[in-house]
Parts: C-alpha cells; structure tokens; sequence
C-alpha cells in the first residue's frame, strides 16, 4: 500500500536550545532533516514527500535536498504557528488515498514499522506507533500521589501516525471549526469518533527535544553500525 508523508519541519526547536532549527544541527556529519528524508526517500512505498517548512530554513533546505539528491519532495510548504497548523497546510497538498505526518525530529523510524503503519491505516482507517511505557506512572497533586496508574494499558506514542487521508482531513478542518488544539494527529480523529490502531514501533524512534537527545542519537547510530 503505497502512501504520501506529510513531515512537519517548521519548528523552531526552542527546547533545544541551538542557534537555529534543530532539525539542521549534523548527527554524525548528516543535518537531522536529511536522515529522516532519507528514510523515505528510501522506502519504495512512499510516493512523495510534503515538507513542511519556516521561511527562514527555506534556502538551507533547498541546498541539502540537492546536495543529498531527495528526489521524493513534490512540494514544500510555509507551516503555522503550531505543530497541528503546520500539519494541516501540508495535509491540503496531499492526494494519495493513505497520509502518513511523521515528525522532521523523529530520524530512526524503521520500514518496517511504516509499512505495518500504512496497513493498518488502509484496512481501519488509522493508526500509530507507539511503545508500552517503561517507567511506573504516578498521578501526582501538590507533591504528593494520588493514584498509581496501571501501566499495561499506558503506552508513549511517536510519529508516523497514518490515516485514510479523507478521515484524517476531515478531523483536522473539525478542529478548525471547533477550534481544538491536540497534541498529536491522533486526538483529533479520536475527538470525531474515530478508531485508531497501535502499532508496536521501537524504542529507538525518539524524537529529537532537548541537548541530550542528541548524545542519545549518536549512540543509537552507532548501535545500528553508522
Ligand atoms: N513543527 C512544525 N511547526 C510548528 C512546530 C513544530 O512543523 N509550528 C515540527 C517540528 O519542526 C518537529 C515536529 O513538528 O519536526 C515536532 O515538534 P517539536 O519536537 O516540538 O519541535 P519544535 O517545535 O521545533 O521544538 P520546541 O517545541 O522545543 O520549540
Ligand atoms: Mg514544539
């Protein structure tokens, strides 16, 4: 099942701390953007790339895509203010029947788990990945617990998250009309009914947040020989 990726990079990678956008500081001498492009570039399912980008990275990219020879990039378009509205302006590119939106901060996605993604997401409209939580999870007030959680049922969501794209569309213009801000593709369609499935992915698919993520993607390029 052939699909096209949405892959928001129009952030400004606060929490990082850089002097620019995370997504262009080098892992192993290769800009993060470029590894995660390369993934798809790679996979001979994904029929296009909509990149999603700031105004201010625009030429740096144009430069990498050439210099890297990414063929998959159909169109690249200026994003939001929020991660959700950058998402949005590149889902209003998209045509093919499955869209896959897969974090530019998120290099170490496998084919694997994609494939599985763009199955589940053609037979039950959309899907996830997502690993079982590790770490026990307390509810905590005021410093002190409330309730333990029980863990079997918590599990930490990455991206791609797939969908059929007219399910995923139209959740997105929902939350326009109801003004609703969520934290992943996911809850939007969960807000208008819809079910989404889990795909179990891999504890190396971390996205890229904070200064010791990139000590963390170093040693996971090396743990897979790079
Ligand atoms: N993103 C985006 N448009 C935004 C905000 C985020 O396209 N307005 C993208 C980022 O570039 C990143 C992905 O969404 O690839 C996940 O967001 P996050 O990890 O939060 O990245 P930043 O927003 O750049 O980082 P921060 O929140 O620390 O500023
Ligand atoms: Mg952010």
């Amino acid at each position: 099942m052939t699909y096209e990726v949405v892959i928001p990079a129009a952030g400004r990678g606060k929490r990082m701390g850089a002097d620019r956008n995370k997504l262009l500081l080098e892992l192993k001498g290769i800009p993060v953007i470029v590894h995660t492009l390369q993934v798809f570039e790679r996979d001979p399912l994904c029929s296009a790339v909509i990149l999603v980008i700031h105004p201010d990275d625009k030429k740096t990219l144009e430069e990498l895509i050439d210099q890297y020879h990414l063929t998959k990039i159909t169109q690249m378009v200026t994003g939001g203010a929020e991660r959700q509205h950058s998402v949005y302006e590149g889902l209003k590119k998209a045509a093919a029947k499955i869209v896959m939106v897969h974090d530019g901060a998120r290099p170490f996605i496998s084919q694997e788990v994609i494939h599985k993604l763009a199955e589940a997401a053609a037979s039950k409209g959309g899907a996830i990945a997502a690993v079982p939580v590790k770490d026990t999870i307390k509810k905590v007030k005021n410093g002190t617990v409330t309730e333990t959680v029980e863990r079997s049922d918590l599990w930490s969501v990455q991206t791609p998250q797939a969908f059929l794209l007219e399910v995923l569309m139209g959740a997105h213009e929902e939350a326009v009309r109801t003004d609703f801000l969520g934290t992943d593709e996911a809850s939007l369609v969960e807000k208008t009914g819809g079910k989404v499935a889990v795909i179990e992915s891999d504890y190396d698919n971390i996205k890229l947040t904070t200064k010791e993520d990139l000590v963390f993607a170093e040693a996971i390029l090396a743990k897979n020989g790079q």
